[in-house]
Parts: structure tokens; sequence; C-alpha cells
């Protein structure tokens, strides 16, 4: 994508943005149902099951296979991910692709406190994440819990001076970062290559999401 622009002195200069880093966020449809449901299997598979550490700095990671125990509502939710990323992959001569796509998932319960360190996830293509519940931090900001992501440039932009940013289309050319707030029924979609964390959540209320990864069947 190029934009036209001119300078002082008249001359037009066509000024291209390349690799542009793809997210997409979706509100699903259907998503109180979903969420009634998930939010109940999640909390009895927590009761059965005591999680794992992977990136999250507390909280509850499932381990068990969801397929297991989640059933059709975190099939759901896989697929409605698997749209999305029908809609954003392409073969290498630009034809939109329809992978046969393989997926792992998992529930994540972050309580007071709780948050996931920066990671990203290795040997898959496409990563989602789903929030069945919010806690609260839609609507309250001071809660925390936001998805952040992190520029794949690094912070390789803002080491010359961190108060100079290059003017792109997204505004966001900084080595930086950007964050999502949480939202009940918001899915968000993003490469499994691209760094992200969550903040840390303050509110008292558990905060329940559901992230999945997509890879290319074999
Ligand atoms: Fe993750």
């Amino acid at each position: 994508m190029s934009q036209q622009q001119t300078d002082n002195a008249g001359v037009e200069i066509s000024v291209g943005y390349f690799f542009a880093t793809p997210v997409a966020a979706v509100m699903l449809p259907n998503a109180e149902a979903i969420n009634a449901d998930l939010r109940a299997r999640v909390l009895a598979q927590r009761k059965r099951e005591p999680g794992k550490n992977a990136s999250n700095r507390g909280g509850w990671h499932s381990a068990e296979p969801t397929e297991n125990w989640a059933a059709e509502s975190a099939q759901a939710i896989v697929s409605a991910g698997e749209e999305v990323a029908n809609q954003m992959t392409m073969d290498r001569q630009g034809t939109y692709f329809r992978p046969r796509w393989e997926s792992r998932a998992w529930a994540n319960i972050n309580g007071p406190g709780d948050a996931n360190d920066f990671h990203y996830h290795p040997g898959s293509f496409w990563s989602g994440t789903y929030y069945v519940d919010d806690g609260g931090c839609a609507a309250d900001a001071s809660l925390g819990g936001e998805f952040e992501i992190m520029d794949p440039r690094g912070t390789g932009v803002a080491m010359h001076d961190p108060s100079l940013v290059m003017a792109d289309g997204a505004q966001n050319s900084g080595g930086t970062t950007m964050t999502f707030t949480p939202r009940s029924g918001l899915l968000l979609l993003f490469p499994a290559w691209l760094q992200h964390q969550v903040r840390p959540y303050y509110g008292d209320r558990e905060r329940i999401s559901f992230a999945f990864n997509l890879s290319r069947a074999v």
C-alpha cells in the first residue's frame, strides 16, 4: 500500500507501507450462549485438574485437551477462528487459500494480580484468544488485563530517539506495543509469531479466556 504526499516545494512523494502485521478482532454473534456453557465447563474443569504453567504468572491454564471437556462450545470458537483465518490466509500467488487446519486449544482463568508474560506460539501459523468473561475489564479500564502485542521490529525503531516515530498509516510505527481491551465475546486472531502478553488483571471477578493455535495439517 502506498500513499501520495506532496512536500513543501510541491514535489510528489510516494510513500510505501510494507510488512504489515494482520490482527483481526471479531465479536462472535452467538457469544452469550457459548460463554454461559463454556464458563461452566471451564470452572468445572479447574476442579478436576491442577492445570499447568505456561506463560501465566498466576492464574490457571488448562492442560487436558479441550475436546475432552469443552465440547461444542470450544469447537464453535475454534471453528470461528478458522473461518477468520481463512479470510487472512493466501498462497504465495496471492490467492485466498483454505488450508485444513489443525487446532489445539486451552482455557485460562486469571484472578486478581494474575498476568501472562510476553511470549509467542512456536509451531503454529495463527493464534487466537477469545474472552468468555472479561472480568469487568471492558467497563472499567482501571482493572487492566489488556491483551498487548509487541511491534515485531522490537525496540529497534526507538533506539535512536524514543520521542521520534516514523509516520505511517496506522500511527503505530514506534518499536512499541498496542493494547486491546478484553470484552466478553471478542475473538482476536494474530500471527503465532507475534509476541503478546496479558497485563495484570486487578478485578475481583475471575477473568476467563480461551486460546487456540492453528497450524496447517500435514
Ligand atoms: Fe499466548
